[in-house]
């Protein structure tokens, strides 16, 4: 079933499945970030796994699949896409002591539908030459001294809508829609490229600060394929907005349990195992993202760029907030860019 559906969706076969003692994943997260992880839940518990991983369409397939789906969980990013998974109606409440002791309050479903495993902040990259300003908050973004000074990536990309959500759920709807404009009237240019694109942006000169998730940080500074990558971050320094109020914007990676999941035993497991300390130091070393386990550290290189306080508002709040924050988006004609 796995390996028709692997061909299907045109993405790598999963291992060929066993009569019992495995779990199916439907997974968005990459493999070299969760290989790892399952490898070792495996060699702990015996329950092998079996992986498909795709960029897209996962929630759409598992809908179709119904009840013969074999997807036990989904893996996947940003509150929006695990929000709209649960809405699709692909997932199913958990209530487990393990996950609601290991993870905050504040990362998982009031519903048990979904479960933050990492968290990622969504920061400023200032050109360390050109900005003098040790911290900031997101209001401050629509202050006319940074007039030609902002870059950032769409603003209906998933990322930019999670923060704007927040902004409505802390703020309220007239206060963000004006802000927004703000930060539309303080653009360098149109919004366009990814979070590292907004970088390279700034080591080019064209602008002096942009919006971006963390560990883009940690995949410039490492990056060996690309090298020029490490001139980009090392033109710029992360600033926690809002630190020293109500907290930065996080967002997650999480999984939620299929709402058909043939091995949910063995899924349940994995999720406890995901949630634990030895997969959250994982976590934390592959992909330069925060763990949600408080007790594990950050890695080293995520701790260089600082400290900070997280909002810690609900995300259940800004997931509610979300359609609201892309008819903004529209409505003050945010991609057309600066007048
Ligand atoms: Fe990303």
């Amino acid at each position: 079933m796995l390996a028709a559906l692997a061909a299907t969706l045109g993405v790598s076969a999963p291992l060929p499945a066993l009569a019992a003692g495995e779990v199916n994943i439907y997974s968005y997260r990459q493999p070299f970030l969760i290989e790892p992880i399952l490898e070792a839940f495996t060699k702990e518990t015996g329950i092998q796994t079996n992986v498909i991983f795709a960029k897209k369409g996962l929630e759409a397939r598992m809908k179709a699949e119904g009840e013969n789906s074999p997807a036990d969980l989904l893996l996947s990013v940003d509150i929006g896409k695990l929000n709209g998974a649960k809405l699709e109606g692909v997932a199913q409440p958990v209530k487990n002591a393990v996950l609601e002791t290991n993870i905050p309050a504040q990362y998982r479903d009031v519903d048990g539908q979904w479960f933050g495993l990492t968290t990622r902040a969504r920061v400023i990259y200032a050109s360390k030459e050109r900005v003098e300003q040790t911290s900031i908050t997101y209001e401050e973004l629509a202050d006319p001294k940074w007039k030609g000074r902002i870059c950032t990536r769409s603003g209906q990309h998933v990322y930019t809508i999670g923060l704007i959500a927040s902004m409505i759920a802390h703020k309220g709807e007239e206060e963000t829609k004006t802000w927004l404009e703000g930060v539309k009237a303080n653009l360098a240019r149109r919004p366009t490229g990814n979070d590292r694109a907004q970088v390279k942006s700034i080591y080019a000169g064209e602008c002096d600060i942009s919006l971006g998730n963390t560990y883009y940080m940690g995949q410039m500074q490492t990056n060996d394929k690309e090298p020029e990558q490490k001139d980009w971050a090392e033109s710029v320094r992360i600033l926690f907005p809002n630190s020293e109020d109500r907290g930065t914007h996080v967002n997650i990676s999480g999984v939620l349990l299929a709402k058909y999941a043939p091995n949910k035993d063995n899924a349940i497991k994995l999720m406890e195992y995901l949630a634990s300390d030895a997969a959250q130091h994982l976590y934390a070393e592959v992909n330069f993202e925060y763990p949600v386990l408080e007790s594990v550290e950050p890695s080293k290189l995520v701790k260089s760029w600082g400290s900070f306080k997280a909002d810690t508002i609900s995300l259940n709040k800004i997931a509610d907030a979300r359609t609201k924050a892309s008819e903004l988006v529209d409505i003050v004609d945010f991609d057309a860019g600066p007048n």
